[in-house]
């Protein structure tokens, strides 16, 4: 069976999604996991974008080992540059560099003739030469692009050098039928296309973005670019659990094999939705959490007589291990630590000893103590925005016939602040004392809450979205207590904007 390469562009084009910026921190806890999932390339940033993004790619570089660690940089040369210099530390390195190819791009946003274009793609690629061995060159808009342009385009950045060629939909334009035809004309119109790996790189916008990079695969493509949870500009880009767990099914129809582990997936899938705050719908193809539920009486006597009635995949095959009933409140630290080791955390005697400290509050509050309450707990030591402002304390009251008021005691450095309010629920009053608290002026844009696991006793996770002056900022926060995790998570809205205005001064 022939390689497809996966190229994760979760931390570039993913975290272009609204409201979606991550810090370098968690850029670098999710090039670990993507690592672990073991795709072959990892688009870290776009360097010349912002210092963070810069400093993200760098961090990556440093550390990670196997993966080809690849930056974004326009078609310019001091994005390559600055690209060229984040990579320089990475064991396997790739620059990818664009330029847009359709006349719409070319006359209104470029402002450029075909010839300018031309050139500065070959000027392009044949800088980032001088700095990497493995230079990858788009076509931004291809699919929408003159196709001789094209051809001469790609022939032209072949001579420089460029090693792969990506075919973007930039603005998922197309269905599978003329996406596949693209991708095989190009192999019959461009001389030595076989010596390049050819890659393909589709948007979502009509919903058509995996089943276009599987047509692509099926045309001659060999590279396929996909984000975690297809995350992405506006509809979002090809999702990877999709492409990755569609070849592996459909393996009679696509004789393709990747190296991705898909027993990493669905972790991959909730580190990404818990970093970046932007939550999986419940019907996602794959690792949305209704995936492998059925609600029918008859799909679920069948899934009980033989689950490949209903299932064309296992909840195994992504890692998904639902209900496995792991720890309880008398479990000691030592089986506590295998635990979070064999489930692939390296936490130091510190992080561990927290980790166990918070299992123990869960414990006592909680019956069962499961996997995915572990992972939750594991993901929350391995990176922490600090915390400026803690909630210590936090006391409602409401109910249908009173007024919710909330009172709270938050530390700050040391120092202690106690306030109430009042509001139209609970929520709404705690997040009132905290802006009493803070000073801040801050716009709840998004609330949603979740429950890590089943059961009623289960922990809460909220996620919140709030605007401020300078942007959007997204915070996290659980407790079996949902309105203390709602209170949580606005503080941690509030500390990871500190944390970022601090990032920006220093
Ligand atoms: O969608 C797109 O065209 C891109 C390019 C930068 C590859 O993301
Ligand atoms: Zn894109």
């Amino acid at each position: 069976m022939e390689k497809v390469i996966v190229f994760d562009t979760t931390l570039r084009d993913g975290e272009q999604s609204p409201g979606a910026s991550l810090a370098v921190e968690e850029k670098l806890e999710i090039a670990r996991q993507l690592e672990k999932l073991k795709v072959d390339v990892i688009e870290t940033g776009f360097p010349a974008s912002s210092p963070g993004d810069f400093e993200a790619v760098r961090r990556i570089a440093q550390e990670l080992e196997a993966p080809v660690i690849t930056a974004l940089a326009r078609a310019l040369p001091s994005d390559i540059e600055k690209a060229g210099e984040a990579l320089r530390e990475a064991n396997h390195k790739r620059i990818h560099t664009f330029i847009a190819t359709s006349s719409i791009h070319m006359k209104h946003k470029l402002r450029m003739s075909r010839r300018q274009v031309l050139s500065s793609a070959v000027e392009a690629v044949e800088m980032a030469k001088q700095f990497v061995p493995e230079v990858e060159f788009s076509p931004e808009d291809a699919s929408r692009s003159d196709l001789a342009f094209l051809c001469e385009v790609i022939q032209a950045v072949i001579e420089r050098g460029a090693t792969v060629i990506n075919i973007p939909d930039t603005v998922g334009y197309c269905t599978p039928y003329d996406f596949g035809a693209l991708i095989r004309s190009l192999g019959e119109n461009v001389p030595h296309l076989e010596k390049i790996t050819l890659s393909v790189h589709c948007h979502n916008d009509l919903g058509m973005a995996t089943a276009n990079s599987i047509a692509g695969i099926k045309a001659g493509a060999r590279q396929v670019e996909c984000t975690v949870n297809g995350i992405g500009e506006r509809a979002g880009n090809a999702s990877l659990e999709e492409v990755v767990m569609a070849l592996a099914t459909r393996r009679d129809l696509l004789p393709f094999r990747t190296n991705v582990n898909t027993t990493e997936i669905y972790r991959t899938s909730r580190l990404v939705s818990r970093l970046t705050g932007v939550p999986v719908q419940p019907n996602k193809a794959v690792v949305g959490e209704n995936a492998f539920r059925h609600e029918a009486g008859i799909h679920q006597d069948g899934v009980l007589k033989e689950s490949a009635t209903y299932e064309i995949m296992t909840p195994a095959s992504i890692g998904l291990k639902e209900g496995e009933l792991v720890l309880g409140k008398h479990s000691g630290s030592h089986a506590f630590g295998e635990r979070m080791k064999r489930l692939g955390f390296r936490l130091d005697s510190h992080q561990l000893e927290a980790a166990f400290r918070r299992f123990k509050e869960l414990a006592d509050k909680k019956r069962e103590v499961f996997d995915e309450d572990l992972i939750f707990l594991g993901e929350e030591q391995t990176f922490r925005i600090p915390e400026v402002y803690v909630l210590e304390y936090i006391h409602t009251v409401t109910g249908n016939q009173i007024l919710p008021t909330t009172t709270l005691r938050i530390k700050k450095k040391g120092k202690v602040f106690q306030e109430a309010a009042c509001g139209d629920g609970p929520i709404d009053a705690a997040y009132r004392a905290i802006d009493r608290v803070t000073g801040m002026k801050l716009n709840l844009l998004d609330y949603s809450l979740h429950s890590v696991t089943g059961g009623k006793d289960a922990l809460g996770e909220v996620m919140v979205k709030v605007q401020v002056k300078g942007g959007m900022v997204t915070g996290r926060g659980a407790s079996t207590d949902i309105i203390e995790a709602s209170a949580k998570a606005y503080l941690n809205a509030i500390n990871r904007l500190i944390y970022r205005e601090e990032k920006k001064g220093s």
